[in-house]
C-alpha cells in the first residue's frame, strides 16, 4: 500500500500526531494514532487556479452586485471619480482570469492524475453513492461510519462539478451581456445566441444575477467544510491546497487508493 503512495511522490513521515491539549476543543475527535505519510495529490496548476479563481469569484461576487444595484455611492461628477467605471473594469478583469483558469481545470482533466483527472468528477461507481449517504450522515453527526477518500469523496466530486456547470453558465450569459456593448464586435457575434437561447437579454441578466446567489451560497460552506475537515481529522486538508499533500495514517484504507 505505501509503496504506491511512495511512486506518486508522497514523502514518509512517522511521527506520531502531537496531542496538546487545546481548551474548548476537547470534544472535537483526534485523527487516529500511528504512522503517517505524506501524500501528494495536487498539483501546482491545480492549486494555482484553484486560489486565482477564488479571489476571482470573490471579485466578481462584489462588483457584480454593485453593477446590479450599487450598493454606496460616493459624490462628485461620475466621470471625475469613474466609480461604476471601475467595477464594471474589475468586473470583466475577473472575468477574464476566471476563463483562464477554466482552460488550465479543463487542460488538467486530461493531463492530471487520478484525483484530478475527468473521471474524478463524477461518482461514476455505485459503491460511491453508497458511500455518499453514510457521508451525509457523517456530516450531520449522526453516522459512525465515513468511508475514507484520498481525493474529493462523492459529495465532492458533485458539488465541484455542479459549481464548474454554473461557472460555465455565468461566462456564457457574462459575454453574452458584454457582447450587447458593440454589436460589430467579437463578443457579440459569438454569444448572442444564449440571449436567444434564454429568451432576451433581461433573462441573461436575470440568469445571471440567480446564479451568483450559489456561489454566495457555496462558498460559506465550502469554507466551513474545509476548516471542520482540517479540525477533525488532522490531515492537513487546508495546507493541501498550498504544499499539494496531505498527512494519510498509512494504515488506514482509502476507497479511491486502487
Ligand atoms: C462567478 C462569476 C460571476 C459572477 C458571480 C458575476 C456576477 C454578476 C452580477 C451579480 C451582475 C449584476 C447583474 C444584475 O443584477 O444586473 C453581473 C453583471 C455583469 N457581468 Fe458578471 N458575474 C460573473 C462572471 C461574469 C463573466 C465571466 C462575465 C464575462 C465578461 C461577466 C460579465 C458581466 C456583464 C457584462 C454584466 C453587466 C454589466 C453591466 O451591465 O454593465 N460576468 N455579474
Amino acid at each position: 500500500m505505501s509503496t504506491e503512495r511512495e511512486e506518486r511522490g508522497g514523502r514518509q513521515s512517522t511521527h506520531e500526531p502531537e496531542r496538546t491539549e487545546q481548551p474548548g476543543l476537547a470534544a472535537i475527535p483526534r485523527p487516529p494514532e500511528g504512522d503517517y505519510e505524506w501524500v501528494y495529490l495536487w498539483h501546482w496548476p491545480i492549486r494555482a487556479m484553484h486560489w486565482v479563481a477564488a479571489v476571482a469569484i470573490v471579485a466578481l461576487v462584489v462588483t457584480g452586485f454593485y453593477i446590479g444595484a450599487p450598493y454606496f455611492m460616493t459624490t462628485g461628477e461620475p466621470a471625475n471619480h469613474y466609480l461604476m467605471g471601475w467595477m464594471r473594469f474589475i468586473h470583466f478583469a475577473a472575468a477574464g482570469l476566471l476563463v483562464a483558469t477554466g482552460i488550465v481545470r479543463v487542460y488538467w482533466l486530461f493531463v492530471g492524475n487520478k484525483f484530478e483527472s475527468w473521471r474524478a468528477l463524477f461518482p461514476f461507481r455505485r459503491e460511491d453513492w453508497v458511500n455518499m449517504w453514510k457521508i451525509v450522515k457523517h456530516y450531520m453527526m449522526v453516522g459512525d461510519e465515513e468511508p475514507e477518500y484520498m481525493g474529493h469523496n462523492p459529495i465532492q466530486q458533485i458539488s465541484y462539478t455542479g459549481l464548474y456547470a454554473v461557472t460555465v453558465v455565468m461566462v456564457l450569459t457574462g459575454f453574452a451581456m458584454y457582447g450587447q456593448a458593440n454589436p460589430d464586435g467579437f463578443f457579440y457575434a459569438a454569444f448572442s445566441w444564449v440571449n436567444g437561447l434564454l429568451g432576451g437579454v433581461q433573462y441573461t441578466r436575470l440568469v445571471h444575477h440567480v446564479l451568483t446567489w450559489v456561489f454566495l451560497i457555496f462558498i460559506p460552506i465550502h469554507v466551513y467544510l474545509t476548516i471542520r475537515a482540517e479540525l477533525t481529522e488532522s490531515t492537513g486538508t487546508v495546507s493541501s491546497m498550498v504544499s499539494g499533500g496531505r498527512f494519510l495514517p498509512r494504515d488506514q484504507e482509502f476507497v479511491d487508493e486502487e
